[in-house]
């Protein structure tokens, strides 16, 4: 029966009792409005703990001034319904007060130097620096001894790799793979903002993402791959932020090399910006 917990001093004697039994802790940490993606990162850390603790917390401090913040959507009551049958123990639901006691402007921040330059660190200026800010906050709180992020935001991942290795966190990181609706639609909670036309439309980028794998194992050059990837998005109707192949580091793929490689694409509906990559390697 899921537990659901918003007062900091609750969540740290409800996990001090567990460590104290002896029992490992498995986190995820999301931002609501959960689907299938996310109940499946709950099961993953259920395979590799006795308790999963997993947060709803829609953080300020990762959304530009322009952003989607105050129309993100929030389904509590949902979301706890899924988590409970997801197979989690505890729901941390901090308030902005609790997550920053001095307010988010005055709230001490933390930067990754370097991956966050570039993809979506470029597009967003800022927000990789809040989701480490609240990452750190949150492993904090709920002191993981394993932690489950999604594979859709790959850079994300490399992002907060990074910041565990730096800082030492005693966190080991899962990766979920993507889930995807029959179309091949990356699932995430901003596919609730498109028009049913934008819908149709919006699968367009999983699509692309393979056409740019085959290309650039046809050997066709990187700035090729790209700038058609990019065409076909704008055909398709879409604004497009980046169309990339990258090494699995991010940085630029080496020629000579067989992988890993991932093609990632952020791109616009309307109002509406969809990220989605695709992992892959010259042997398949
Ligand atoms: O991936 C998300 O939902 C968020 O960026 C995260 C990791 C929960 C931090 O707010």
């Amino acid at each position: 029966m899921l537990e659901t917990v918003t007062d900091l001093q609750a969540l740290r004697t409800r996990i001090a009792g567990w460590k104290r039994e002896g029992l490992r802790i498995g986190f995820v940490p999301t931002m609501g409005n959960l689907h299938a993606g996310h109940h499946s990162l709950v099961q993953l850390a259920r395979a590799h703990a006795d308790r999963v603790v997993a947060s709803v917390f829609v953080n300020p401090t990762q959304f530009g001034p322009n952003e989607d913040f105050a129309r993100y959507p929030r389904t509590p009551d949902a979301d706890a319904r899924g988590l409970d049958t997801a197979g989690c123990d505890l729901l941390w639901l901090p308030s902005v007060q609790t997550m920053y006691p001095y307010g988010a402007e005055a709230a001490v921040r933390m930067r990754v130097p370097g991956i966050t330059d570039v993809l979506d660190g470029a597009h967003r200026p800022g927000h990789f620096d809040g989701v480490v800010t609240v990452v750190s906050r949150l492993f904090n709180q709920v002191q993981p001894d394993v932690a489950a992020f999604g594979r859709k935001d790959y850079q994300q991942l490399a992002v907060i790799r990074y910041f565990v290795r730096d800082l030492a966190f005693p966190v080991e990181l899962l990766a979920g793979e993507t889930r995807r609706e029959d179309d091949g639609l990356a699932m995430s909670s901003r596919n609730q903002y498109l028009s049913r036309a934008e819908r149709i439309i919006a699968p367009e980028i999983h699509r692309t993402l393979q056409a740019m794998r085959t290309a650039y194992l046809d050997g066709m050059s990187l700035a090729a791959v790209q700038a058609d990837a990019a065409q076909r998005l704008e055909r398709a109707g879409f604004a497009v932020d980046y169309a990339e192949v990258r090494d699995a580091g991010l940085g630029a793929p080496d020629p000579a090399s067989r992988g890993p490689f991932v093609a990632l694409v952020a791109a616009r509906l309307g109002r509406t910006r969809l990220i989605d990559n695709l992992e892959f390697t010259a042997a398949g």
